[in-house]
């Protein structure tokens, strides 16, 4: 949970559940079974080559040289048992990866006719992750087979050395037979324990992939360096010359010396074509990245330099993929901050224009939704989105196309309690629709990672800028003229 956003994006989320789920089963499996086997036979194979000591000094000692040859291709197998497996794993993560997918995804596969091949393709996933497990099987049969046979060779090589003995009278043939029985219970253990190699060198594959996991590194600053954020904070954000490439993709500059200044309490909207950058301003501010050059400061204090849990607790955000999770809408609102009242939920529903829809549904604010919010139109997802945003009442407010999904009438009911919000706290408001911005104290014009234009409505409205192209596109009224040249 804690690793930066760029782990997220390299990796996929089935592959990750995976780790945690398969390839932890394959360890407990293999610990709980052999730890039994591993346990009795070790006691066994002492006490049996204690025995054997005992009947023949000079037939044990030779028995007990010739391990080593033993151990060596144990090893040697061992390590081939392991990469195998481990590329059993990989593949079987990469199956249920695809099926998590494809499940989370249902609606847009049967849309577009892909059952099929969705099907297709995970039956070839699984295929490949059933072979491959055959395949390290193979490696652990061969190495238990080579084991075995190794032991019981020795035995039967050790008992025609002493047999040699009893014919030659230095050894009584009771004795031989003792020391066959002895011999034969300690050959058996050391088959069984090679066994238990072969199932821990199998799990190592999974130890491996978990592992992994349990060594990557976080971002966050360490504790030494962490500079104490004043709290509350004042909301005054200063960015100077960022620049920014994702960590996945080096090559596209997508902040290329973007500048500006928010000052406590001040509403700002940030405007511009799609993919200029915008939404990745947000994912800085939060400290989901963080940039190769340039500084980013709230109240003055490098983003870099705070924890980034006191970093989030500053701000609140409606972003612009919502998140909802399959629980109650009431615990979905309350993810803003969890230890908030049933009545302030309902406040903060009230002011997201949520409480009517809400409460007319089957169980109201204990109503489950389904996952992603699966059950909830996109409006309503985003309206508890803009509650959970309004319960956290932070000072400083990030809203990504928070009312884009809202019908006009709803947005203005929306509109209203946010700027309820807005007035006291530092606000980043980010829209395509330009009639949600014109209140904005100022507006911000991006386009390729950097402000082109600022100033307000009526300022940029004067200029001939980008601003000015949008804004006439948007508010442009058809003529009678042109809507009957549509019509036609
Ligand atoms: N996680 C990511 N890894 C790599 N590239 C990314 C990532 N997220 C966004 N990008 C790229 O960064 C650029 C800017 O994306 P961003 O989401 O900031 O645009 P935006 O201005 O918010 O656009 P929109 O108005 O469509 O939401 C895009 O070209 C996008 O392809
Ligand atoms: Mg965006």
């Amino acid at each position: 949970m804690r690793l930066p956003a760029r782990f997220f994006d390299a990796n996929r989320s089935g592959e990750l559940a995976s780790r945690l789920t398969a390839d932890a089963t394959q360890i407990k499996t293999a610990v709980s079974l052999s730890a039994s086997v591993a346990l009795r036979n070790s006691i066994l194979c002492v006490g049996a080559i204690g025995m054997m000591f005992a009947t023949s000094p000079r037939l044990s000692a030779i028995a007990i040289g010739v391990i080593p040859l033993i151990i060596a291709p144990l090893i040697i197998f061992g390590r081939a048992v392991r990469r195998k497996s481990r590329s059993a794993q990989d593949a079987l993560a990469n199956a249920t990866a695809y099926a998590s997918e494809i499940i989370g995804a249902n609606r847009t596969v049967q849309a577009f006719n892909g059952e099929d091949a969705a099907r297709q393709r995970y039956a070839r996933d699984v295929e490949l992750s059933f072979d491959r497990a055959c395949t390290a099987a193979r490696a652990r049969a061969r190495l238990t087979g080579v084991a075995i046979a190794l032991i019981f060779g020795s035995v039967v090589g050790v008992l025609w050395l002493g047999a040699q003995s009893v014919l030659g009278g230095t050894l009584s043939p009771g004795n031989l037979s003792q020391f066959l029985i002895y011999s034969v219970i300690a050959a058996g253990s050391l088959g069984s324990l090679s066994e238990v190699w072969g199932e821990l060198a199998q799990a190592a594959g999974s130890t491996g992939r978990l592992f992994e996991l349990l060594n990557e590194q976080t971002d966050e600053p360490e504790e030494a360096i962490q500079v104490p954020l004043r709290i509350p904070v004042r909301g005054s954000i200063e960015i100077s010359e960022l620049h920014f490439s994702y960590p996945g993709a080096p090559e596209k500059q997508v902040l290329d010396g973007l500048s500006m200044n928010i000052a406590p309490g001040e509403t700002i909207a940030l405007v511009g074509p799609s993919g200029s950058g915008k939404s990745t301003v947000f994912s800085l501010l939060l400290g989901f990245y963080h940039q190769e050059a340039g500084s980013l400061s709230i109240d003055g204090r490098d983003l870099r330099a705070l924890a980034p849990h006191d970093l989030r607790k500053q701000i609140s955000i409606v972003p612009q993929d919502v998140t909802i999770f399959a629980t109650s809408i009431l615990d979905n609102i309350a993810f803003g901050r969890p230890d908030a009242t049933r009545e302030e939920v309902i406040a903060a529903a009230m002011k997201a224009q949520a409480h009517n829809f809400v409460v007319g549904l089957r169980d109201g604010y204990e109503t489950i939704v389904g996952e992603r919010g699966l059950t909830l139109s996109g409006g309503q997802r985003q309206r508890l989105a803009i509650a959970r945003a309004i319960l956290k009442d932070a000072p400083i407010l990030l809203l990504d196309e928070a009312t884009a999904s809202l019908d006009a009438d709803n947005e203005q009911l929306v509109q209203q309690g946010l700027e309820q919000l807005m007035d006291n706290r530092s606000t980043v408001v980010i829209a395509h629709r330009l009639a949600t911005v014109l209140k904005a104290d100022r507006i911000l014009v991006m386009e390729d990672g950097r402000i082109v234009e600022q100033g307000t409505h009526a300022s940029l409205m004067r200029g001939s800028g980008l601003y000015k192209r949008l804004a006439e596109l948007q508010f442009k009224i058809p003529g009678d003229s042109e809507l009957a040249q549509d019509a036609a």
